[in-house]
């Protein structure tokens, strides 16, 4: 693993642990939003974050859904990529052996359409020893039950989380829909079937119309919003889900500054990711980091990890 020394600013720690992964900050980038870190290394020094969380990996190569498919909205985005990548074993062979000997963590979003999928792709990684984490999207639709997302309902997140707690060794994160009545059920039925954190939230669900020509702006009509737009819903659902377990959180949604990135952290979250953000300004994450260290200095704290859930 990397060795991941401590950033340390002054004498504030910003070195946090999630469930036995140890990062030298608690930034993280989200999946999707930061391709495999490579396409970052000409603006940031990737070794700067606690970590990268690569984009969603499926067993077998996938294309995608067709354009358009994305649309700006105010104060975020709408997405319907549909998890284009070149699957599990380009990955391993193309991309890994190039990223391997960063000194920072490196995760893999696992992304799957059945239960086998998802452990196929687990197995795999769990051969390759720089990968500490993987995080899994279980926002994704089940073929076997008529498309419906995984984690909607508490019996589908506990079956793929128990199922690939079983193929993979290290800190399992499971990453919660914010399409649901209560996400705290859906992250105690997770925590339940085995997962050492949850991360949230995934894309909300919307729609945005082009009234001049009368269609949908995306392809697929409904996309997954993401950007600030998201952020007070993001806060409010890890909050809650930070009482519900004691698995520890990782908050994101929205987060595009030092300043939210606290916020989450006061709401109960161990660590966080930014996503969108990244597109606006790929520097995004490094200047939150120096925003963070200099926050804990402005309040006295000595030690991130001393906020967390203080609300
Ligand atoms: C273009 C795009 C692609 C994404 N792809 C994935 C993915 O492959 N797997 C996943 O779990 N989440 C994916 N997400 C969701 C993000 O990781 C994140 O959960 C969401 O965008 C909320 O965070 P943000 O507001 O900081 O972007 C994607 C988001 C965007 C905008």
């Amino acid at each position: 693993m990397a060795n991941c020394k401590p950033t340390t600013t002054g004498n504030v720690n910003l070195a946090v642990e999630v469930a036995g992964m140890r990062m030298k900050n608690p930034m993280l980038t989200a999946s999707g939003t930061f391709g495999f870190g490579e396409e970052f290394a000409d603006f940031i020094d990737l070794e700067q974050l606690g970590g990268f969380i690569v984009k969603g990996t499926t067993l077998e190569p996938r294309e995608g859904n067709p354009y358009p498919r994305m649309a700006e909205t105010p104060s975020g985005m709408l997405n319907a990529v549909g998890l284009q990548n070149k699957g599990v074993d380009h990955f391993i062979s193309e991309i890994y052996p190039r990223i391997k000997d960063l000194d920072t963590n490196i995760l893999v979003n696992v992304s799957g359409a059945r239960i086998e999928d998802y452990v196929a792709v687990a197995e795999k990684l769990a051969l390759l020893d720089r990968i500490p984490a993987i995080e899994v999207n279980i926002s994704c639709p089940n073929v076997k039950q008529g498309g419906m997302a995984f984690g909607t309902t508490t019996e589908g997140a506990a079956a793929v989380t128990s199922a690939i707690r079983k193929a993979w060794p290290r800190t399992l994160i499971v990453k919660l829909s914010p399409n649901v009545t209560s996400i705290a059920d859906i992250a105690k039925a997770a925590e339940g079937a085995g997962a050492d954190s949850v991360s949230l939230i995934n894309t909300l669900m919307g729609m945005a119309v082009d009234v001049e020509r009368r269609r949908p702006c995306l392809s697929t009509v409904t996309g997954g919003l993401s950007g600030a737009a998201v952020r007070p819903v993001a806060v409010r659902m890890v909050w809650q889900v930070a009482k519900a377990v004691k698995i520890p959180v990782i908050g994101l949604g929205g987060i595009s500054s030092g300043r939210d990135a606290i916020e989450f952290m006061l709401a109960g979250a161990r660590a966080v990711q930014i996503g969108t953000a990244n597109f606006i300004d790929p520097q995004v994450t490094v200047k939150a980091i120096e925003w963070m260290a200099d926050w804990c200095v402005r309040h006295g704290v000595s030690d991130i990890n001393d906020i967390v859930g203080e609300i």
